[in-house]
Protein backbone atom coordinates (compact mmCIF):
# COMPACT_ATOMS: atom_id res chain seq x y z
CA UNK A 1 0.00 0.00 0.00
CA UNK A 2 1.83 3.53 -1.02
CA UNK A 3 2.04 5.66 2.05
CA UNK A 4 0.75 9.32 1.93
CA UNK A 5 2.15 12.35 2.41
CA UNK A 6 1.11 16.13 2.67
CA UNK A 7 1.73 19.55 0.36
CA UNK A 8 0.33 22.43 0.29
CA UNK A 9 -1.75 23.08 -2.94
CA UNK A 10 -2.36 27.10 -4.14
CA UNK A 11 -6.60 27.46 -4.71
CA UNK A 12 -5.50 30.73 -6.92
CA UNK A 13 -2.57 29.10 -8.95
CA UNK A 14 -2.51 25.30 -8.32
CA UNK A 15 0.91 25.58 -7.24
CA UNK A 16 2.29 22.77 -4.83
CA UNK A 17 4.71 24.13 -1.39
CA UNK A 18 5.96 21.90 1.16
CA UNK A 19 4.72 23.99 4.01
CA UNK A 20 1.98 26.21 4.76
CA UNK A 21 2.83 29.81 4.29
CA UNK A 22 0.46 32.99 4.09
CA UNK A 23 1.26 34.57 0.90
CA UNK A 24 1.64 31.61 -2.05
CA UNK A 25 5.15 31.51 -3.00
CA UNK A 26 4.07 31.41 -6.88
CA UNK A 27 1.61 33.91 -7.35
CA UNK A 28 1.56 35.63 -4.06
CA UNK A 29 -2.33 34.96 -3.17
CA UNK A 30 -3.31 35.39 0.10
CA UNK A 31 -4.37 32.50 2.63
CA UNK A 32 -4.66 30.07 -0.67
CA UNK A 33 -2.56 27.26 0.42
CA UNK A 34 -4.96 24.23 1.59
CA UNK A 35 -3.76 21.10 2.79
CA UNK A 36 -3.60 17.99 0.49
CA UNK A 37 -2.83 14.37 0.78
CA UNK A 38 -1.02 12.25 -2.08
CA UNK A 39 -0.97 8.96 -1.93
CA UNK A 40 3.27 8.52 -2.30
CA UNK A 41 3.60 6.78 -5.67
CA UNK A 42 4.94 3.59 -5.76
CA UNK A 43 6.67 2.26 -9.15
CA UNK A 44 4.20 0.35 -11.07
CA UNK A 45 1.46 2.88 -10.42
CA UNK A 46 3.92 5.38 -12.06
CA UNK A 47 3.50 4.88 -15.68
CA UNK A 48 2.28 1.15 -16.71
CA UNK A 49 2.07 2.88 -20.30
CA UNK A 50 4.68 4.08 -20.78
CA UNK A 51 6.35 0.60 -19.12
CA UNK A 52 9.93 0.99 -17.75
CA UNK A 53 12.02 -1.18 -19.97
CA UNK A 54 14.24 -4.06 -17.40
CA UNK A 55 17.84 -3.20 -18.93
CA UNK A 56 19.03 -0.99 -22.24
CA UNK A 57 18.86 -1.97 -25.08
CA UNK A 58 20.22 -0.75 -28.51
CA UNK A 59 17.50 2.18 -30.55
CA UNK A 60 17.39 -0.38 -33.49
CA UNK A 61 16.41 -3.66 -31.26
CA UNK A 62 13.41 -1.68 -29.70
CA UNK A 63 10.53 -3.97 -30.82
CA UNK A 64 8.24 -1.44 -32.82
CA UNK A 65 4.44 -1.89 -31.77
CA UNK A 66 1.23 0.25 -31.89
CA UNK A 67 -0.40 1.52 -29.16
CA UNK A 68 -3.80 -0.46 -28.82
CA UNK A 69 -6.53 1.97 -29.87
CA UNK A 70 -10.23 1.71 -30.27
CA UNK A 71 -12.23 3.92 -32.58
CA UNK A 72 -14.29 7.32 -31.33
CA UNK A 73 -17.08 6.83 -34.26
CA UNK A 74 -15.88 9.99 -35.54
CA UNK A 75 -13.28 9.93 -37.54
CA UNK A 76 -12.18 13.60 -37.19
CA UNK A 77 -11.90 12.87 -33.27
CA UNK A 78 -9.76 9.49 -34.46
CA UNK A 79 -7.60 11.78 -36.84
CA UNK A 80 -6.99 14.33 -33.64
CA UNK A 81 -6.02 12.03 -31.17
CA UNK A 82 -4.08 10.69 -33.37
CA UNK A 83 -5.57 7.42 -35.64
CA UNK A 84 -8.09 6.46 -32.32
CA UNK A 85 -8.22 6.16 -28.44
CA UNK A 86 -5.30 4.63 -27.01
CA UNK A 87 -6.01 2.66 -24.34
CA UNK A 88 -5.12 3.32 -20.92
CA UNK A 89 -4.67 6.72 -21.93
CA UNK A 90 -5.81 10.02 -20.60
CA UNK A 91 -7.05 13.10 -22.42
CA UNK A 92 -8.38 16.17 -21.68
CA UNK A 93 -11.01 18.20 -23.81
CA UNK A 94 -11.18 22.09 -23.32
CA UNK A 95 -13.18 24.71 -24.28
CA UNK A 96 -15.65 27.22 -23.73
CA UNK A 97 -19.24 26.74 -22.07
CA UNK A 98 -21.61 25.54 -24.10
CA UNK A 99 -18.60 25.31 -27.14
CA UNK A 100 -19.83 21.16 -28.06
CA UNK A 101 -17.50 19.01 -25.19
CA UNK A 102 -20.07 16.81 -23.49
CA UNK A 103 -21.97 16.63 -26.89
CA UNK A 104 -19.02 15.36 -28.57
CA UNK A 105 -18.21 12.75 -25.49
CA UNK A 106 -21.66 11.30 -25.07
CA UNK A 107 -21.77 10.80 -28.95
CA UNK A 108 -18.25 9.11 -28.71
CA UNK A 109 -18.75 7.54 -25.47
CA UNK A 110 -21.95 5.62 -26.85
CA UNK A 111 -19.58 4.43 -30.12
CA UNK A 112 -16.78 3.76 -28.02
CA UNK A 113 -19.28 1.31 -25.77
CA UNK A 114 -19.99 -0.59 -28.66
CA UNK A 115 -16.18 -1.77 -28.50
CA UNK A 116 -15.30 -1.78 -24.99
CA UNK A 117 -17.11 -1.26 -21.65
CA UNK A 118 -17.54 2.44 -21.38
CA UNK A 119 -18.30 4.41 -18.26
CA UNK A 120 -19.85 8.35 -18.92
CA UNK A 121 -19.81 10.00 -15.23
CA UNK A 122 -21.60 13.48 -15.30
CA UNK A 123 -21.37 15.97 -12.57
CA UNK A 124 -23.01 18.79 -14.17
CA UNK A 125 -26.03 17.17 -15.28
CA UNK A 126 -28.80 14.82 -14.14
CA UNK A 127 -29.08 11.16 -15.79
CA UNK A 128 -32.26 12.36 -17.18
CA UNK A 129 -30.82 15.39 -18.84
CA UNK A 130 -28.15 13.45 -20.14
CA UNK A 131 -30.78 10.82 -21.69
CA UNK A 132 -32.84 13.38 -23.22
CA UNK A 133 -30.06 14.76 -24.84
CA UNK A 134 -29.01 11.11 -26.16
CA UNK A 135 -32.38 10.88 -27.51
CA UNK A 136 -31.75 14.13 -29.51
CA UNK A 137 -28.39 12.83 -30.97
CA UNK A 138 -30.33 9.70 -31.95
CA UNK A 139 -28.66 7.34 -29.60
CA UNK A 140 -29.33 3.85 -29.19
CA UNK A 141 -27.37 4.33 -26.01
CA UNK A 142 -28.33 0.36 -25.11
CA UNK A 143 -24.31 -0.18 -23.89
CA UNK A 144 -23.34 2.82 -22.60
CA UNK A 145 -22.96 3.27 -19.26
CA UNK A 146 -24.62 6.48 -17.08
CA UNK A 147 -23.18 7.84 -14.00
CA UNK A 148 -24.60 10.95 -11.85
CA UNK A 149 -21.69 11.65 -9.06
CA UNK A 150 -19.12 14.24 -8.53
CA UNK A 151 -16.76 12.36 -5.72
CA UNK A 152 -13.64 11.02 -7.56
CA UNK A 153 -13.60 8.01 -5.16
CA UNK A 154 -17.08 7.04 -5.93
CA UNK A 155 -15.96 7.43 -9.26
CA UNK A 156 -13.07 5.20 -9.53
CA UNK A 157 -14.75 2.55 -7.20
CA UNK A 158 -17.79 2.40 -10.26
CA UNK A 159 -15.31 2.14 -12.90
CA UNK A 160 -13.48 -0.66 -11.20
CA UNK A 161 -16.66 -2.87 -10.06
CA UNK A 162 -18.23 -2.15 -13.62
CA UNK A 163 -15.00 -3.13 -15.76
CA UNK A 164 -15.00 0.12 -17.36
CA UNK A 165 -11.98 0.21 -20.14
CA UNK A 166 -12.84 4.04 -20.56
CA UNK A 167 -13.74 6.37 -18.18
CA UNK A 168 -15.78 9.70 -19.83
CA UNK A 169 -15.95 12.64 -16.95
CA UNK A 170 -17.75 15.35 -17.24
CA UNK A 171 -16.91 17.86 -16.30
CA UNK A 172 -13.59 18.15 -13.69
CA UNK A 173 -14.46 21.41 -12.59
CA UNK A 174 -17.44 19.33 -10.93
CA UNK A 175 -15.40 17.14 -9.24
CA UNK A 176 -14.18 16.37 -5.48
CA UNK A 177 -11.12 14.09 -4.27
CA UNK A 178 -12.08 13.65 -0.25
CA UNK A 179 -8.23 14.81 0.60
CA UNK A 180 -8.44 18.03 -0.15
CA UNK A 181 -10.29 20.87 1.70
CA UNK A 182 -11.39 23.47 -1.50
CA UNK A 183 -14.54 23.64 -2.76
CA UNK A 184 -15.07 21.50 -6.63
CA UNK A 185 -13.51 23.84 -8.95
CA UNK A 186 -10.15 25.17 -7.34
CA UNK A 187 -7.42 24.64 -8.75
CA UNK A 188 -6.15 22.43 -5.42
CA UNK A 189 -9.29 20.19 -6.43
CA UNK A 190 -9.04 20.26 -10.08
CA UNK A 191 -5.72 19.32 -9.65
CA UNK A 192 -6.18 16.62 -7.22
CA UNK A 193 -9.12 14.90 -8.80
CA UNK A 194 -7.10 14.70 -11.98
CA UNK A 195 -4.31 13.19 -10.77
CA UNK A 196 -5.96 10.66 -8.82
CA UNK A 197 -7.79 9.88 -12.45
CA UNK A 198 -4.66 9.84 -14.00
CA UNK A 199 -3.26 7.39 -11.17
CA UNK A 200 -6.28 5.49 -12.13
CA UNK A 201 -5.70 5.38 -15.52
CA UNK A 202 -1.70 4.05 -15.60
CA UNK A 203 -2.38 1.53 -13.17
CA UNK A 204 -5.36 -0.05 -14.62
CA UNK A 205 -5.36 0.75 -18.62
CA UNK A 206 -8.24 2.59 -18.88
CA UNK A 207 -8.94 5.33 -20.53
CA UNK A 208 -9.78 8.52 -19.17
CA UNK A 209 -11.05 11.28 -21.05
CA UNK A 210 -11.51 14.57 -19.12
CA UNK A 211 -13.73 17.18 -19.91
CA UNK A 212 -12.52 20.42 -18.71
CA UNK A 213 -14.27 23.87 -19.41
CA UNK A 214 -11.76 27.18 -20.13
CA UNK A 215 -13.05 29.50 -17.62
CA UNK A 216 -13.68 33.47 -18.60
CA UNK A 217 -10.94 34.47 -16.02
CA UNK A 218 -8.88 32.84 -17.97
CA UNK A 219 -6.65 29.62 -16.95
CA UNK A 220 -6.08 29.76 -13.35
CA UNK A 221 -8.69 26.65 -12.54
CA UNK A 222 -9.17 25.89 -15.52
CA UNK A 223 -7.43 23.27 -17.63
CA UNK A 224 -4.04 24.60 -17.96
CA UNK A 225 -3.08 23.66 -14.82
CA UNK A 226 -3.79 19.90 -16.39
CA UNK A 227 -2.39 19.88 -19.50
CA UNK A 228 0.84 18.77 -18.36
CA UNK A 229 -0.38 15.19 -16.49
CA UNK A 230 -2.19 14.08 -19.37
CA UNK A 231 -1.30 12.49 -22.95
CA UNK A 232 -3.50 14.35 -24.78
CA UNK A 233 -4.72 17.52 -24.72
CA UNK A 234 -7.44 18.69 -27.08
CA UNK A 235 -9.03 22.43 -27.19
CA UNK A 236 -12.01 23.55 -29.22
CA UNK A 237 -11.65 26.60 -31.32
CA UNK A 238 -15.04 28.49 -32.66
CA UNK A 239 -16.51 31.70 -33.07
CA UNK A 240 -19.31 32.82 -31.15
CA UNK A 241 -21.37 32.47 -33.86
CA UNK A 242 -20.75 29.99 -36.28
CA UNK A 243 -21.58 26.36 -36.31
CA UNK A 244 -18.29 25.46 -37.22
CA UNK A 245 -16.08 23.96 -34.54
CA UNK A 246 -12.05 23.42 -34.69
CA UNK A 247 -10.64 20.60 -32.07
CA UNK A 248 -6.70 21.26 -31.98
CA UNK A 249 -4.46 18.52 -30.50
CA UNK A 250 -2.12 21.38 -28.79
CA UNK A 251 -0.58 18.11 -26.78
CA UNK A 252 -0.18 14.83 -28.19
CA UNK A 253 1.84 11.79 -26.96
CA UNK A 254 0.61 9.46 -29.24
CA UNK A 255 0.05 11.42 -32.42
CA UNK A 256 0.58 14.93 -33.83
CA UNK A 257 0.14 17.84 -31.87
CA UNK A 258 -1.63 20.66 -33.81
CA UNK A 259 -3.61 18.26 -35.90
CA UNK A 260 -6.86 19.74 -36.17
CA UNK A 261 -10.84 17.83 -36.86
CA UNK A 262 -13.45 19.88 -38.03
CA UNK A 263 -17.03 19.52 -37.12
CA UNK A 264 -20.87 21.49 -37.71
CA UNK A 265 -22.78 21.64 -34.77
CA UNK A 266 -26.40 20.44 -35.89
CA UNK A 267 -29.34 19.47 -34.43
CA UNK A 268 -28.53 15.94 -33.98
CA UNK A 269 -25.00 17.11 -32.51
CA UNK A 270 -21.51 17.02 -33.98
CA UNK A 271 -21.15 15.88 -37.62
CA UNK A 272 -17.91 15.03 -39.21
CA UNK A 273 -16.48 17.81 -41.61
CA UNK A 274 -14.54 15.85 -43.98
CA UNK A 275 -13.58 18.20 -46.95
CA UNK A 276 -13.16 21.54 -44.31
CA UNK A 277 -11.07 23.67 -47.11
CA UNK A 278 -13.29 26.01 -47.68
CA UNK A 279 -15.60 25.93 -45.20
CA UNK A 280 -14.08 29.37 -43.25
CA UNK A 281 -14.29 31.91 -46.18
CA UNK A 282 -17.24 34.13 -46.76
CA UNK A 283 -19.36 34.38 -50.08
CA UNK A 284 -19.04 38.14 -50.82
CA UNK A 285 -20.86 38.39 -54.40
CA UNK A 286 -18.34 41.38 -54.96
CA UNK A 287 -14.74 41.59 -53.96
CA UNK A 288 -14.55 43.67 -50.56
CA UNK A 289 -12.13 45.61 -49.84
CA UNK A 290 -9.76 44.55 -46.35
CA UNK A 291 -10.05 40.73 -47.44
CA UNK A 292 -7.44 38.43 -48.40
CA UNK A 293 -7.92 34.51 -49.17
CA UNK A 294 -5.04 32.42 -48.07
CA UNK A 295 -4.56 28.38 -47.89
CA UNK A 296 -3.42 28.00 -44.21
CA UNK A 297 -1.64 24.95 -43.37
CA UNK A 298 -3.86 23.41 -39.86
CA UNK A 299 -2.64 20.21 -38.80
CA UNK A 300 -2.14 17.78 -41.51
CA UNK A 301 -4.00 19.66 -44.36
CA UNK A 302 -4.69 22.79 -46.08
CA UNK A 303 -7.33 24.88 -45.58
CA UNK A 304 -8.29 28.36 -47.46
CA UNK A 305 -9.29 30.73 -44.74
CA UNK A 306 -10.18 34.52 -45.27
CA UNK A 307 -8.03 37.06 -43.25
CA UNK A 308 -10.22 40.13 -42.63
CA UNK A 309 -8.52 43.87 -42.00
CA UNK A 310 -10.24 47.32 -41.19
CA UNK A 311 -8.18 50.38 -40.59
CA UNK A 312 -9.99 53.55 -38.96
CA UNK A 313 -9.10 56.80 -38.20
CA UNK A 314 -7.93 56.47 -34.12
CA UNK A 315 -9.49 58.32 -31.31
CA UNK A 316 -6.77 59.16 -28.90
CA UNK A 317 -3.40 59.42 -28.98
CA UNK A 318 -2.85 55.56 -28.91
CA UNK A 319 -4.07 53.57 -31.88
CA UNK A 320 -5.35 50.29 -31.43
CA UNK A 321 -3.98 47.32 -32.71
CA UNK A 322 -6.24 44.25 -32.20
CA UNK A 323 -5.87 40.68 -33.68
CA UNK A 324 -8.25 37.67 -33.68
CA UNK A 325 -6.67 34.27 -34.57
CA UNK A 326 -3.05 36.02 -35.33
CA UNK A 327 -1.12 37.29 -32.28
CA UNK A 328 -1.19 40.67 -31.74
CA UNK A 329 2.40 41.16 -31.93
CA UNK A 330 3.01 39.68 -34.88
CA UNK A 331 0.74 42.41 -36.48
CA UNK A 332 2.57 45.02 -34.82
CA UNK A 333 5.64 44.11 -36.15
CA UNK A 334 3.83 43.74 -39.71
CA UNK A 335 3.08 47.49 -39.77
CA UNK A 336 6.29 48.21 -38.62
CA UNK A 337 7.57 46.17 -41.85
CA UNK A 338 4.36 47.79 -44.02
CA UNK A 339 5.60 51.63 -43.04
CA UNK A 340 9.53 50.31 -43.84
CA UNK A 341 9.55 48.94 -46.57
CA UNK A 342 6.23 49.31 -48.14
CA UNK A 343 5.85 52.61 -47.63
CA UNK A 344 2.31 52.91 -46.02
CA UNK A 345 2.32 54.09 -42.25
CA UNK A 346 -0.26 53.00 -40.27
CA UNK A 347 0.10 55.47 -37.47
CA UNK A 348 -2.80 57.66 -36.18
CA UNK A 349 -5.01 54.21 -37.67
CA UNK A 350 -6.23 51.39 -36.13
CA UNK A 351 -5.72 48.19 -37.66
CA UNK A 352 -8.37 45.31 -36.73
CA UNK A 353 -7.63 41.75 -37.78
CA UNK A 354 -9.33 38.77 -38.41
CA UNK A 355 -9.12 35.65 -39.24
CA UNK A 356 -12.94 34.22 -40.12
CA UNK A 357 -14.73 31.50 -38.60
CA UNK A 358 -12.63 31.86 -35.08
CA UNK A 359 -9.65 30.16 -36.32
CA UNK A 360 -6.68 30.78 -34.89
CA UNK A 361 -3.57 30.55 -37.29
CA UNK A 362 0.24 30.59 -35.40
CA UNK A 363 1.76 29.72 -38.72
CA UNK A 364 3.82 32.81 -40.20
CA UNK A 365 2.29 31.83 -44.28
CA UNK A 366 -0.64 34.54 -42.65
CA UNK A 367 2.06 37.98 -43.15
CA UNK A 368 1.03 38.70 -46.57
CA UNK A 369 -2.55 37.95 -46.26
CA UNK A 370 -2.72 40.57 -42.85
CA UNK A 371 -0.18 43.11 -44.87
CA UNK A 372 -2.27 42.71 -48.00
CA UNK A 373 -5.96 42.74 -46.05
CA UNK A 374 -4.45 45.56 -44.33
CA UNK A 375 -3.53 47.68 -47.52
CA UNK A 376 -6.84 47.06 -49.27
CA UNK A 377 -8.75 48.41 -46.09
CA UNK A 378 -6.59 51.54 -45.77
CA UNK A 379 -6.77 52.50 -49.65
CA UNK A 380 -10.35 51.06 -49.75
CA UNK A 381 -9.27 49.06 -52.75
CA UNK A 382 -10.37 45.09 -52.91
CA UNK A 383 -8.12 42.54 -54.01
CA UNK A 384 -9.06 40.97 -57.10
CA UNK A 385 -11.23 38.01 -56.81
CA UNK A 386 -10.24 34.63 -57.35
CA UNK A 387 -6.71 35.75 -55.52
CA UNK A 388 -5.06 34.01 -52.51
CA UNK A 389 -1.81 34.52 -51.11
CA UNK A 390 0.36 33.45 -48.37
CA UNK A 391 4.03 33.64 -47.13
CA UNK A 392 6.32 34.65 -44.33
CA UNK A 393 7.43 38.51 -44.15
CA UNK A 394 10.60 39.47 -43.03
CA UNK A 395 11.99 41.91 -41.51
CA UNK A 396 14.06 43.48 -44.01
CA UNK A 397 10.75 43.31 -46.48
CA UNK A 398 12.13 40.02 -47.80
CA UNK A 399 8.92 37.54 -48.59
CA UNK A 400 10.22 34.05 -47.12
CA UNK A 401 9.10 31.31 -48.16
CA UNK A 402 6.81 28.69 -46.24
CA UNK A 403 6.46 24.85 -45.72
CA UNK A 404 4.06 22.59 -48.66
CA UNK A 405 3.81 25.65 -50.87
CA UNK A 406 2.95 23.16 -53.83
CA UNK A 407 0.22 21.51 -51.69
CA UNK A 408 -1.47 24.34 -51.01
CA UNK A 409 -1.30 26.04 -54.37
CA UNK A 410 -2.72 23.05 -55.13
CA UNK A 411 -5.68 23.07 -52.99
CA UNK A 412 -6.42 26.64 -53.94
CA UNK A 413 -6.45 25.15 -57.67
CA UNK A 414 -8.79 22.84 -56.84
CA UNK A 415 -11.19 25.50 -55.10
CA UNK A 416 -11.18 27.95 -58.50
CA UNK A 417 -9.04 29.73 -57.15
CA UNK A 418 -7.26 31.75 -60.24
CA UNK A 419 -4.18 33.34 -59.08
CA UNK A 420 -1.88 32.98 -56.44
CA UNK A 421 0.79 35.76 -54.94
CA UNK A 422 3.50 33.76 -52.85
CA UNK A 423 7.20 33.80 -52.01
CA UNK A 424 9.47 33.30 -55.56
CA UNK A 425 10.79 30.21 -53.34
CA UNK A 426 7.19 28.61 -53.10
CA UNK A 427 6.91 28.82 -56.95
CA UNK A 428 6.21 24.97 -58.33
CA UNK A 429 8.45 23.70 -60.94
CA UNK A 430 5.49 22.60 -63.26
CA UNK A 431 2.56 24.78 -63.77
CA UNK A 432 -0.84 23.90 -62.06
CA UNK A 433 -3.34 23.85 -63.99
CA UNK A 434 -5.81 27.05 -64.43
CA UNK A 435 -3.74 29.05 -61.16
CA UNK A 436 -1.76 31.71 -62.22
CA UNK A 437 1.46 31.60 -60.27
CA UNK A 438 3.13 35.61 -59.30
CA UNK A 439 6.36 34.65 -56.78
CA UNK A 440 7.29 37.67 -55.53
CA UNK A 441 10.84 38.15 -53.21
CA UNK A 442 9.76 41.56 -51.19
CA UNK A 443 7.10 43.38 -50.20
CA UNK A 444 7.04 45.94 -52.40
CA UNK A 445 7.06 43.20 -55.59
CA UNK A 446 3.87 41.68 -53.62
CA UNK A 447 1.76 45.28 -53.33
CA UNK A 448 2.31 46.04 -56.79
CA UNK A 449 1.31 42.56 -57.91
CA UNK A 450 -1.59 42.84 -55.69
CA UNK A 451 -3.05 46.66 -56.33
P1 LIG B 1 -22.70 21.11 -24.94
O1 LIG B 1 -22.17 19.85 -25.48
O2 LIG B 1 -23.65 21.03 -23.81
O3 LIG B 1 -21.52 22.11 -24.54
P2 LIG B 1 -20.43 22.01 -23.39
O4 LIG B 1 -20.49 20.65 -22.79
O5 LIG B 1 -19.14 22.31 -24.10
O6 LIG B 1 -20.75 23.08 -22.41
O7 LIG B 1 -23.34 21.88 -26.17
C1 LIG B 1 -24.23 22.83 -25.92
C2 LIG B 1 -24.71 23.57 -27.13
O8 LIG B 1 -24.84 22.80 -28.30
C3 LIG B 1 -26.05 24.07 -26.77
O9 LIG B 1 -26.04 25.45 -26.98
C4 LIG B 1 -26.99 23.37 -27.68
C5 LIG B 1 -26.13 22.93 -28.82
N1 LIG B 1 -26.58 21.63 -29.37
C6 LIG B 1 -26.99 21.56 -30.68
O10 LIG B 1 -27.01 22.56 -31.40
N2 LIG B 1 -27.35 20.35 -31.21
C7 LIG B 1 -27.37 19.23 -30.46
O11 LIG B 1 -27.72 18.15 -30.97
C8 LIG B 1 -26.95 19.32 -29.09
C9 LIG B 1 -26.96 18.12 -28.20
C10 LIG B 1 -26.55 20.53 -28.58
MG1 LIG C 1 -21.19 20.17 -20.86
Amino acid sequence: MAKSREVFVCDQCGNESLQWQGLCPMCGAGDSLRRVAVAARSKPERRSLAASSAEPQRLAQVAEHDEPRVATGLEELDRVLGGGLVLGSVALLGGDPGIGKSTMLLQAGDALSRATPTLYVTGEESLRQVSLRARRLGLAGDTLQLLAETSVDTIIEHARDSGARVLVIDSIQTMFASEVESSPGSAAQVRESAAALVRFAKSTGVSVLIIGHVTKEGVIAGPRILEHMVDTVLYFESDAGSRFRLVRAVKNRFGAANEVGVFAMTEQGLKEVKNPSAIFLSQHAQPVSGSAVMVAREGSRPMLIEVQALTDDAQGMNPRRVAVGLEANRLALLLAVLHRHGGIATSGRDVFVNVVGGVRISETAADLPAVLATVSSARDEPLAGRLVCFGELGLAGEIRPVPYGEERLREAAKHGFERAIVPEANKPRRAIDGLQVIGVERLADALRSAF
